[in-house]
């Protein structure tokens, strides 16, 4: 695995025809990254549970997005899908829930079961069902997106490196998953190999329906910025790494 700690600052051009699936596009993060991976030139379909709130999303962007109705929970919703969406070079899984939790004394079983549901086991059912497509591809690119809170390395520092507005009552069920993903991502990188880039991202505290309530975060579009630049990597870039935002590197 290549050891660098700053990505390079210029995001690669894609090969045209490059295709890319941003899961939970409709909104936030994954809205804005699909809107940047368009501006880029890359043909994208929009993965949403909801597919009228994907059409409105496809249509708010005014361009060539296309629509795919993808549940990251359900089987069946992920293989039609596939089906659907045929080759695919970028897989960004970007859908997340935060079902909003104590710390050990006070989290459920069911806060749990909800955030891996989507955030660990919906990132590994869609990451496998779309590999024989990635496998077609000549520059396969995944970008988990992941969440600083779950970087055990941060957890532990005494000043940890993200705001503690989002982790307020702990967010057991949230932050774990997130340190599953971490986990996932790496294991996926090892057994992938050095073609493919499978990379993690921190995109820092974002103004989203995921935080709604909060007063709290930044444009999700920066955040989206730091999602393009790894979904674009070159062939010689890093794979098997968490990345903040801006392009620096995260600890796990
Ligand atoms: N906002 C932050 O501060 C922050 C910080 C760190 C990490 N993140 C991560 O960033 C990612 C995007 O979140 P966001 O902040 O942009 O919030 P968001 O606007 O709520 O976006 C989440 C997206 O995931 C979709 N989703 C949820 N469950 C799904 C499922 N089962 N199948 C398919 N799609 C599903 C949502 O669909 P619906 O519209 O139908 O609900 C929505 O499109 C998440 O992985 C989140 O954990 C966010």
């Amino acid at each position: 695995m290549q050891q660098i700690d700053r990505l390079p600052a210029k995001i690669p051009s894609p090969e045209t025809g490059s295709v890319a699936l941003v899961t939970g596009g409709n909104s936030g993060i994954g809205f804005d990254t699909a809107r940047l991976l368009l501006d880029h030139g890359v043909t994208v379909w929009i993965g949403a549970r909801d597919l009228g709130k994907g059409q409105r999303a496809a249509k708010e962007l005014g361009s060539t997005a296309r629509v795919v109705q993808l549940d990251v929970t359900d089987p069946s919703s992920i293989a039609a899908a596939v089906e659907r969406v045929g080759d695919l070079d970028i897989l960004v899984n970007n859908a997340g829930v935060n079902p909003g939790s104590d710390d050990i004394t006070g989290t459920t079983i069911e806060q749990l079961r909800t955030a891996y549901e989507t955030n660990v086991f919906g990132l590994i059912a869609v990451t496998q069902g779309f590999l024989p497509a990635l496998e077609r591809s000549a520059h396969p690119r995944i970008v988990n997106v992941s969440s600083g809170t779950g970087s055990l390395t941060w957890n532990s520092s005494p000043n940890p490196q993200f705001d503690w507005e989002l982790v307020q009552g702990g967010g057991l069920a949230y932050r774990s998953s997130k340190t599953a993903v971490n986990a996932v991502t790496l294991l996926t990188a090892q057994a992938l190999g050095e073609n493919f880039k499978v990379n993690a991202l921190a995109p820092g505290l974002r103004r989203t329906n995921l935080i709604a309530g909060m007063s709290v975060g930044g444009d999700p579009a920066e955040a989206a910025t730091g999602a393009v630049r790894l979904a674009l990597l070159a062939d010689d870039g890093p794979t098997g790494a968490l990345w903040s935002w801006d392009g620096t590197r995260a600890p796990w």
